[in-house]
């Protein structure tokens, strides 16, 4: 097929968080002009002051030079986004319900909105992470609250940025998913799309909604392979470092997301996996394999807190330095971080926490209060504890002056849940130290 010639188009974005800001602000940089819509008046504001609501490498820069090249810019006037694009990003959230079903009010929310004000042809790209079927449903909302009857075509276009990394996924993807009913949609996105060199892949709306929850399950699944494959590990004396190297060679298996440790966390594995079961449910097909996934998962972060107890004897009372509060490195995101899991029941057995995160102490207030003695750098988080506990692999920590931690902390005792040091290593240097799966 021939390359699609790029035409820059109007794009508005309905949410402006994590994956709305950085995809529409890398789409500007391709050469579009984006609005950015969000009913969050104070993000909102602060974008609009320069200022950048979340920590993402690159990306204050990047939302600068847009700003200034007029291609880029931000109101909480969804009408305003609606009526100068001709391409409308879903990009609001999709939280769990206790349930485990994503939450697809704000989704419907935003279908509602935009059809209310939409005067005529529209594409509605959803690029929020949504169940199978979301696309009909979107499409029936439109056709219900837009009393002009406008023409439009519902979209597909799943996201696979990661925090941390994102803007580099998105110019730079695997792939770009879209799902599209017909031609017209098609050749629209293609446009959107085409300065970016990446296989670009077209489905109906339906299969590009299952390949989001497919993927995110099936690198969740990987994780919690590993973290069963670590239990083995330890139950025989063998080593998952070496494991999973061996297995990762192997090109049909890949080296990625073998990494065994506390367990998988963040706004996106733990929601899309038990979303997925609960779609896979109402369609009346039990996903066992999911559900087991889950199970590892949880399972990882309890074995860790046993490990914690286990090396400390008695928690009550004890004060423990713990590095890392992101659910991953390079984020200040917390949602569903193992790390509030840990605190809070650590907590309970009435430790006393003191931690550091390079990035993440802001976000983990609003989520863990006072639960945690919040430190300014690593070494002050050492002071008197009994114990450092590694909840997230940040560069920062990979290579500490071991001396100093040693001389810092009461006792040497480190309880690694990512892996990040060598155990022969860790006991020449005089380290009572754990790690997951290593014998
Ligand atoms: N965060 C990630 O790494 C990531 C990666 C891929 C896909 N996703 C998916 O993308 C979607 C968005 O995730 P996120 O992390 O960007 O969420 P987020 O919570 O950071 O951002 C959502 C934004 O939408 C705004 N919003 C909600 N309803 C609105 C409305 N009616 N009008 C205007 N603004 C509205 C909220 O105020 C919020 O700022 C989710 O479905 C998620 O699963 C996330």
């Amino acid at each position: 097929m021939p390359k699609t010639k790029f035409k820059a188009r109007r794009l508005a974005f309905i949410g402006a968080g994590y994956v709305g800001l950085v995809s529409g602000t890398a789409l500007a940089e391709i050469g579009h002009t984006v609005i950015l819509v969000d009913n969050n008046k104070e993000k909102i504001a602060k974008l609009k002051k320069g200022e950048i609501p979340i920590f993402e490498p690159g990306l204050e820069d990047l939302v600068k030079k847009n700003v200034k090249a007029k291609r880029l810019s931000f109101t909480t006037s969804l009408p305003d986004g609606v009526k100068q694009s001709e391409v409308i990003f879903i990009a609001v959230h999709t939280p769990p319900q206790a349930d485990g079903k994503a939450d697809l009010s704000f989704v419907a929310g935003a279908a509602r909105e935009i059809a209310e004000v939409a005067d005529n042809y529209k594409v509605v790209v959803d690029k929020s992470t949504v169940p199978v079927q979301t696309g009909e449903r979107v499409a029936e909302t439109i056709a219900r609250y837009n009393k002009k009857g406008i023409d439009f075509d519902v979209v597909s276009n799943p996201e696979f940025l990661r925090e941390g990394s994102a803007i580099d996924d998105f110019l730079n993807s695997d792939r770009i998913v879209v799902g599209v009913e017909n031609k017209r949609a098609e050749k629209i996105m293609r446009e959107i799309y085409a300065p970016i060199d990446a296989p670009f892949i077209v489905t109906d709306v339906k299969s590009a909604e299952l390949i989001k929850h497919a993927s995110n399950s099936f690198l969740a699944m990987k994780i919690s392979f590993a973290n069963a494959l670590a239990r083995i590990c330890e139950l025989s004396g063998a080593n998952i470092d070496q494991v999973v190297e061996g297995m990762g060679d192997d090109h049909r298996i890949g080296p990625h997301f073998l990494q065994a440790g506390v367990g998988y966390g963040g706004s996106c594995f733990p929601k899309d996996v038990s979303a997925f079961i609960a779609i896979a449910d109402e369609l009346g097909y039990k996903f066992d394999l999911l559900k087991a996934v889950e199970q590892v998962n949880a399972d990882a972060c309890d074995l860790f807190l046993e490990k914690i107890k286990e090396a400390l004897w008695v928690t009550r009372g004890k004060k423990i330095a713990m590095w890392g509060l992101a659910f991953k490195p390079n984020t200040d995101d917390m949602r569903n971080a193992p790390s509030i899991k840990i605190v809070e029941a650590l907590n309970a057995q009435g430790a006393t926490i003191q931690a550091y995160d390079p990035e993440a102490t802001d976000t983990a207030k609003l989520v863990l209060g006072d639960k945690v003695e919040y430190m300014s750098s690593k070494d002050a988080a050492l002071r008197d504890a009994d114990a450092l506990i590694i909840v997230t692999d940040w560069d920062e920590f990979k290579k500490p002056d071991w001396e100093k931690v040693h001389k810092l902390l009461n006792s040497p005792i480190v309880i690694d849940g990512r892996n990040m040091y060598q155990p022969k290593e860790m006991e020449k240097l005089g380290f009572v130290y754990h790690s997951v799966g290593r014998g």
